[in-house]
């Protein structure tokens, strides 16, 4: 089993120097280009290195005919160090500081409920089960933000297929990792751990959903969900569980964390819709991160642009009553 330890990684699998400094040297850039859209306080936390963010183990890729192109990827930087991560912090910020401590070696994935065997996948098998691919996504979250993400991974359909579902099976819902020793900031929200989430069938089933292990040709930060997550790109961000340790077949609408806390504001559908505004703001656009102040604005998209593959998951349905 692969295990990645600084000892155990082979020199080639290292992200090189020169690409390191790169990103140094991005850093510092963004850094003078964020200045005017950041407080002093915020960018001396983005600029102070730590554990994760410059971590990385290079992933061999194919090209996706999923991908989305025409639009800037927004710097992994900023993708490394503007999170929502609650079990390592509410702060934006904390994420990056903290979540060096997931121990994402070794790993496994429980497969349990309306399956043919309970089964329990190894994170290096899993990451061997088809090959992976570059997507571009545009990553949407709740509170208006966005970026656009270079996400490694397949697509989810190819794991559940493996994992033998029963026809009873209507909806699959994922489990992050949770310990409270290792995650002691959980105890700064009022959220009940672990983290959870949901899909129906047919959504976890479209070829878009991804069961992602990489971003930007490397492993997952930790901060952004290593060792393995979600992501959904036409719904807002917090479908995208992070850290997925259990996969579970349900029959019924499995319970889901943002809804557990405040079902008024985050519905099971989440599916990004400009039409529909969140009880506390619009959604009709929203502010991508890393742009220069006056470039931020952009229109929200439905389906955050995925329409056409996405639309007909919702025939029939009121996306008003179905947030
Ligand atoms: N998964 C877990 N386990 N814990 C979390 O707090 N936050 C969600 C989602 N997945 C969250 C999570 C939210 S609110 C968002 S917007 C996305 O992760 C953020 O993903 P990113 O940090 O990679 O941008």
């Amino acid at each position: 089993m692969l295990i990645l330890k600084p000892s155990d990684i082979p020199s080639s699998a290292i992200t090189p120097r020169e690409q390191y400094l790169d990103r140094r040297r991005f850093l510092r850039g963004a850094v003078a280009v964020g200045a005017a859209a950041l407080g002093a306080e915020r960018i001396a936390q983005i600029v102070s290195p730590t554990s994760g963010v410059f971590a990385g183990t290079r992933l061999q890729t194919v090209k996706s005919p999923l991908t989305t192109t025409g639009e800037d990827l927004t710097s992994y930087q900023y993708v490394t160090s503007y999170n929502n991560y609650y079990e390592f912090g509410v702060d934006k910020s904390e994420p990056a500081k903290n979540a060096g401590r997931l121990p994402v070696r070794p790993w496994t994935v429980r497969v349990e409920g309306l399956v043919k065997t309970p089964k329990t996948f190894d994170i290096d098998a899993l990451l061997k089960l088809h090959p992976l691919e570059d997507r571009i996504y545009r990553h949407r979250c709740v509170e208006a933000w966005s970026m656009v993400v270079l996400w490694v991974g397949y697509s989810l359909s190819e794991f559940i297929k493996q994992c033998d579902p029963l026809s009873t099976a209507k909806f699959v819902q994922f489990l992050s990792y949770y310990d409270k020793k290792v995650e002691p900031w959980a105890g700064d929200s009022a959220i009940s751990w672990p983290y959870s989430e949901g899909l129906r069938m047919d959504e976890a089933m479209n070829p878009l959903t991804l069961l992602t292990f990489g971003m930007y040709g490397e492993t997952l930060p930790n901060q952004n969900g290593a060792p393995v997550r979600v992501v959904v790109p036409w719904k807002y961000g917090f479908k995208s569980a992070k850290s997925i340790v259990t996969v579970r077949f349900v029959a019924k609408e499995p319970h889901t964390t943002w809804n557990d806390q405040n079902e008024q504001e985050y519905g099971f559908y989440s599916n990004v819709n400009p039409n529909v505004d969140h009880p506390r703001w619009s959604q009709k656009t929203e502010r991508r991160i890393g742009l220069p102040f006056y470039a931020q604005r952009k229109t929200t998209l439905m389906f955050n642009g995925y329409g056409d593959q996405v639309a007909s998951l919702y025939k029939g349905m009121d996306l008003r009553r179905y947030y």
